[in-house]
Order: structure tokens, then sequence, then C-alpha cells
């Protein structure tokens, strides 16, 4: 026997669509830059990588490393920064695809650090949406 889902149900499916969403965009905050591998003393080869299929997103000035890590969690499908370290310094996006097809070259250089996320952007959404699905059924079993 089945019955059709109530007002009530849909509006909580709703709601935890719309939150699922949000999430894919933006990677919840703690989860993501625990996610990355930064490395002092390293620059992009900007012309190689792009080569290679690399895509640079954006530029932008910051005041610290954490700004431009932070930054990249809340550009859609950034998952590569290079930081100039000094302050403010430049803080540049790039996606560099999943690490199973990086597309993405590094070298040495004293005032840039790099921060490659060690997850492909894609399966971080998925894990933050299946985090999301678990706090809901933990909530509802509540009642
Ligand atoms: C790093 O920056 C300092 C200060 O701007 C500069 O003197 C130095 O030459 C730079 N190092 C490299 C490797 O470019």
């Amino acid at each position: 026997m089945h019955r059709s889902m109530g007002a009530c149900g849909r509006a909580a499916l709703w709601w935890w669509a719309a939150l699922a969403l949000a999430h894919a965009r933006e990677l919840d905050p703690a989860a993501c830059s625990a996610r990355f591998d930064v490395q002092r003393d390293k620059i992009i080869r900007t012309e190689e990588s792009r080569e290679m299929g690399a895509r640079y997103l954006s530029e932008l000035d910051v005041g610290a490393r954490h700004e431009c890590l932070r930054l990249c969690c809340e550009t859609d499908s950034c998952d590569v920064f290079v930081y100039e370290e000094k302050s403010p310094g430049s803080c540049y996006l790039f996606n560099c695809g999943p690490p199973e097809d990086f597309r993405c070259k590094f070298t040495a250089h004293g005032n840039f650090s790099s921060g490659v996320m060690a997850l492909s952007r894609r399966l971080a959404e998925l894990q933050d949406q299946e985090r999301l699905a678990n706090h809901e059924r933990e909530l509802a079993t509540l009642r």
C-alpha cells in the first residue's frame, strides 16, 4: 500500500532540493578548505596549463591566502587558486579539472602559493549534498 505524499512532504522535498541546489554552487566552507592541498613557493605555468585545457576564471586582490582559498570555494568550477604572497596580493582562480584528468602545471616561485582541490569539484558537491540529505534524515527521525 502506498499513500501519496502530503503537502508537508512536498514542501520538505522542495526545501531539500532548494538547499541542495544552493550548495551545489557554493561548497560547504569548512569542508571545502580542508580539501585543498596548498603548496608554498609554487606558481602556475599559465600558458602550458591553458594549452592543456585549464580555464582561467578570474583575478581579485585579497588580503591573505585563506581569503583566496575561500574565494575559490565560493566560485563555481574553481578548483585551483594561485596567490601572490603579499598583502594585498593577487588571487587568481582556475579550473584545472579533476585529479584524474588534471590540466595544470606548476613551477617553483618564492612569492606565490598554489592550492589544488584534492577531490573533483563534482564529487565534492555530491558529498555535500549527501551530507545534507543525512542531516535531513536525522532531523526527520525525531518526529
Ligand atoms: C619576491 O618579492 C620580493 C619583494 O617584492 C622581491 O624582491 C623578490 O625578488 C621576489 N622573488 C622572486 C623569486 O621573484
